[in-house]
């Protein structure tokens, strides 16, 4: 029991983990049940539900769309940081001098952005090192991490990948009750494009990217949803254009036309 709810019996817990996974493509693993349990179990509550099949018939009713959204907002893994997995920014920024004098706008999507600590550490890279004028579109399934990242602001012990030149020039202190806050700078800020984007539904509208950056989402979905993903998204990607994944994420299998250029990064049909 947590607050007072029964914890989630095998049929509950397999009736959430379909719907789960038709809504995100987010496959739980039985063993995730107890996750399942910790992150709603509040929620139920609050919702005066008694127990996991009554929250299920509140979520699954058409009229409570929104709740099925706070709950797929509970249950998903937001994690991020400022520069997470370094050497792909070092492999950006390699990009983008080799391209010097192309007069092509760079387009790059980050396509599972979370609270926005990926695509604005992009914006950096791009600010600093594309000559080209670029454009960055940040999109996440989930409305309240896109919120976080609109507003870009972070506690100030969350910044430990990025440097001090850098702090300086994009990041403003905060004062008052955001003294242990910082902010990006509005410059930077306004170059990102939020939008809200669910990977299992088709996007291929976006247009053609550069660079795609879709790290450490696919990892919790099943190969072959995996496959679904990277169709679509070979489809929005430009020739010689390159996908960035989780470094515990690969493409091998996935389609011939990834070809791996450094680890978890590919390039497209070359
Ligand atoms: C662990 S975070 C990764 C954040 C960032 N890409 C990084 O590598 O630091 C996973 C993100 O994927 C998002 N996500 C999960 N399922 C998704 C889906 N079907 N479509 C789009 N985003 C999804 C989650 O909301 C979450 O913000």
């Amino acid at each position: 029991m947590t607050h007072g709810i029964p914890y989630p019996s095998d049929s509950e817990f397999l009736k959430y983990q379909r719907l789960i996974e038709e809504s995100t493509g987010i496959f739980l693993p039985p063993h995730k049940k107890t996750l399942l349990n910790n992150r709603l179990s509040k929620r139920l509550v609050e919702r005066s539900c008694k127990n996991f099949s009554e929250y299920f018939s509140l979520i699954s009713d058409s009229g409570e769309s929104h709740e099925l959204e706070m709950a797929l907002e509970l249950i998903t893994t937001n994690e991020t940081y400022f520069f997470r997995e370094p050497k792909h920014f070092d492999f950006l920024n390699k990009v983008l001098q080799q391209r010097q004098g192309d007069t092509k706008t760079f387009r790059v999507w980050c396509a599972a952005a979370s609270t926005g600590e990926e695509p604005y550490t992009i914006a950096m890279i791009l600010s600093e090192s594309c000559s080209s004028p670029w454009e960055l579109v940040a999109s996440d399934v989930n409305e309240k991490v896109l919120e976080h990242a609109y507003k870009a602001i972070y506690r100030d012990d969350r910044l430990s990948g990025v440097s001090p030149a850098f702090m300086d020039k994009y990041f403003l202190h905060g004062i008052g009750k955001y003294q242990s806050h910082v902010r990006i700078t509005p410059e930077l800020r306004y170059r990102v494009k939020f939008l809200k984007v669910n990977l299992m539904h088709d996007f291929t509208g976006m247009g053609k990217f550069d660079a795609i950056f879709i790290r450490n989402v696919m990892i919790y979905f099943e190969r072959e949803t995996q496959i679904k993903v990277m169709q679509r998204i070979s489809k929005c990607i430009k020739p010689n254009g390159y996908v960035f994944v989780g470094h515990s994420e690969s493409l091998h299998g996935v389609d011939k036309e990834f070809r791996m250029r450094c680890p978890a990064v590919y390039q497209y049909g070359v």
